[in-house]
């Protein structure tokens, strides 16, 4: 009998030994043997099944980590999921273990701001070129691709402007051209949308998100299929891009009740978009008004729709606009989000940074809601009382 993942999340990794429903923190820098011949077996096995969780030494993880990385497994469909410090430290790993020098790598243009700084800035230091495609006109993707072009990144939707992209013509332009592929898909998490299992070699999420889902943890995990796995390991090693145990632990715990949240943070959202959509002086940016490309592609390949959305609004009184924001009592003004409360921000350009294909007008501003855990009809008359600033 397979339990669905619901089930799963709830009954893995029970401590029979220790007879605790959850599994221990082990923590170790070294890991110690019973003899030398001991060591040499364990390395032994390790070769052999380089995924069975077989360590000499505690960078290499622990039963933690392990336990953690099994149930990404399971969840992403992958063939191996590899966990690193901050959801950063996979976009990075995913993308230096396969460029190099003489290079070239095509990103979509709505990317998160420092994945942005690293493919455009900091890769080119290294004689690796990026060039950036508009997310909904595919032609600026294909037309680029040249002989050095090692691999498509694509983040979906798109940081803090939410567009959605069709990923089914993408992953069939990069089979044709046979480049490799890497998607950010830390907004969805594979509850909502499996990325491996559609045609992705690589796929990013951001573990302080809704993986853990209290704000109290960072960490990243990248899902890769078999093709790409030696590779990523081999740069993993390199880079020592590992995720310590108590961050492991605190992730795995979060897990636990990842359906549940997500389950609710959709409904919530849905809601405040029902709401949002009502007004004319701003458009919002989530997969809501069925009429629209963006909810198009979104329901060809989504499941679901997480709690992070956006509005563009229209308006020549910037200072409304911050007063608006500014009035809200509910929602705290921070970065990140995923974690059970609602959180807003006004975006500028230290947050969408230098884009090639985004048309925003003097006075169109972007503002991003996450929405919590909390009583949706609370936080719609939050927006409400808040909205009177806005001019
Ligand atoms: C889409 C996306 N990807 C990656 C990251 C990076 O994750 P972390 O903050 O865990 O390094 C973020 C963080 O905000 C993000 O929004």
């Amino acid at each position: 009998m397979t339990n669905s993942f619901k089930t799963f999340l709830k009954h893995t990794a029970k401590d029979f030994h220790n007879q605790s429903v959850n599994p221990p923190v082990v923590r170790a820098s070294t890991i110690i043997f019973k003899s030398m011949e001991h060591i040499r077996k364990t390395q032994a096995k390790a070769k052999k099944n380089p995924t069975g969780g077989h360590y000499d030494y505690g960078r290499q993880g622990t039963s933690t980590t392990h336990i953690l990385q099994k149930i990404l497994t399971r969840l992403e469909e992958s063939y191996h999921v590899f966990t690193t410090p901050t959801g950063f430290g996979s976009v990075f790993l995913a993308i230096f273990s396969i460029v190099r020098p003489g290079d070239e790598i095509i990103v979509s243009d709505p990317v998160y701001n420092p994945t942005r700084a690293l493919t455009q800035d900091y890769l080119k230091e290294f004689n690796i070129k990026t060039v950036f495609y508009n997310p909904q006109d595919l032609n600026t993707l294909e037309k680029n691709i040249t002989k050095k072009t090692k691999l498509i990144f694509v983040e979906n939707p798109g940081s803090n402007s939410f567009e959605f992209q069709d990923l089914g013509k993408i992953i069939s332009i990069a089979k044709k051209n046979k480049i490799l592929t890497a998607i950010d898909n830390t907004w969805a998490t594979p509850y909502y949308f499996k990325p491996i299992k559609f045609g992705f070699d690589m796929s990013i999420v951001s573990a302080t998100k809704y993986y853990s889902g209290h704000s109290d943890v960072m960490g990243g995990s990248l899902a890769v299929n078999k093709k790409v796995f030696n590779k990523v390991s081999a740069a993993e090693k390199i880079t020592g891009l590992r995720l310590g145990p108590d961050d492991a632990y605190l992730i795995t715990r979060g897990l636990r009740t990842l359906d549940v949240r997500l389950d609710r943070h959709r409904e919530n959202a849905k809601k405040v978009a029902s709401f949002l959509s009502k007004y004319k002086k701003f458009i919002l940016l989530y997969p809501y008004k069925k009429d629209s490309y963006n909810f198009r592609m979104w329901k060809k390949y989504y499941s679901g729709a997480s709690g992070l959305m956006g509005l563009k609004i229209k308006s020549k009184n910037i200072n409304s606009v911050r007063k608006f924001v500014n009035s809200l009592k509910l929602f705290g003004y921070g970065y990140s989000w995923g974690g059970f409360e609602s959180l807003v921000l006004h975006q500028e350009f230290r947050e969408t940074g230098n884009r090639k294909y985004m048309n925003l007008a003097k006075d169109e501003h972007l503002v991003r809601f996450h929405i919590g855990l909390e009583d949706p009809n609370d936080l719609i008359a939050d927006i409400k009382q808040a909205l009177k600033h806005l001019k």
